[in-house]
């Protein structure tokens, strides 16, 4: 019986949340903390899924049953999932339909470009959740530091190289689908005021892509600074959340902001090595968790 192992990192978002969603572009990165599946084939009409840490099998059904739509084929699997990617928002849903498509196309011997593999990944998530810009399975897909352009839904690499950033836990975690529509609602019913937020944060992230390239950490963690207060007026962040980037700051990070949907989740700091352990304590005497992951260039892979 055939056997494949596929491994596919998380994510977590830089700049660009929630414009994203609206066309405009942000910035994303890989981690390295990853999920990974083990799909092996098995006799007998049904599949059968193995996934201690998953609470919701949903993402894995979904996948299989897109993938036999376009790929038909009668045999049957064990699908095993092992999580490194915990409670922290760290994409796990993106991840997983990611490692499951990349695992079946392995296994049934069908090439797939990594576009087409992010077509068929992005359908699958937003058969699930109806709503997310993709950017999190280009982030599992790619690896890296990308810029993902919110409305042609293309990746482009910026940079391989880690970035030195710290992402405190809140302790809560957020149901971004809830927070997407929220802005939706409010987007519905100030359009013009939430267009021109969309529009400074997507300059943000443009100038964003610039700084880390040019490794300028100084404007880099100015724009972060900036993307954060207009994701405050859009009302997704939470008291702890500002908590958590007024110490970072205050402990000598050059640019702190929340990352992701908001309403709970992370908040990533950008923090030079002389301040990391000052930035590290902080975070935690102020109720938050850092969580030991890093950016990475790694995207999915078979092993
Ligand atoms: C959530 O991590 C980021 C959002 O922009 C949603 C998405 O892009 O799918 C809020």
């Amino acid at each position: 019986m055939k056997r494949v192992v596929v491994k596919a990192p998380g994510k977590l978002m830089l700049l660009g949340e929630h414009a994203v969603i609206y066309g405009y572009p942000c910035l994303v990165t890989a981690v390295n903390k990853y999920l990974t599946v083990i799909l092996e084939e098995k006799d007998g009409e049904s599949d059968l899924l193995i996934t201690p840490q998953a609470t919701n099998q949903t993402f894995i059904k979904t996948a299989l049953t897109l993938f036999r739509e376009v790929y038909p084929s009668k045999k049957r699997y064990i699908i095993q999932t092992e999580s490194e990617l915990g409670v922290y928002g760290l994409g796990s849903s993106g991840a997983t339909v990611v490692a499951v498509i990349t695992a079946l196309a392995k296994i049934q011997e069908v090439k797939l470009t990594q576009e087409e593999l992010f077509k068929l990944c992005y359908k699958a998530v937003l058969r699930v959740q109806k709503t997310g810009s993709g950017f999190d399975v280009a982030a599992s897909i790619y690896g890296g530091i990308i810029y993902f352009d919110g409305k042609t839904k293309k990746s482009e690499v910026v940079t391989q190289d880690t970035l030195p950033i710290i992402v405190g836990y809140t302790g809560t975690k957020a149901d971004t689908v809830t927070i997407v529509n929220q802005v939706r609602t409010y987007y519905k019913q100030r359009r013009k005021e939430t267009e021109h937020i969309f529009a400074e944060i997507a300059l943000c992230t443009k100038k964003a892509k610039i700084a880390i390239r040019e490794k300028n950490w100084l404007t880099l963690g100015n724009l972060m600074n900036k993307n954060h207060a207009l994701l405050r007026t859009l009302h997704v962040s939470t008291p702890r959340l500002d908590t958590l980037v007024k110490v970072a700051l205050a402990a000598g990070a050059e640019g702190a902001k929340l990352s992701g949907a908001g309403g709970g989740d992370c908040m990533i700091a950008l923090v030079s090595s002389e301040k990391r352990s000052a930035v590290v304590e902080a975070i935690k005497q102020n109720g938050g968790e850092v969580v030991n992951c890093q950016t990475s260039a790694q995207g999915v892979c078979v092993l």
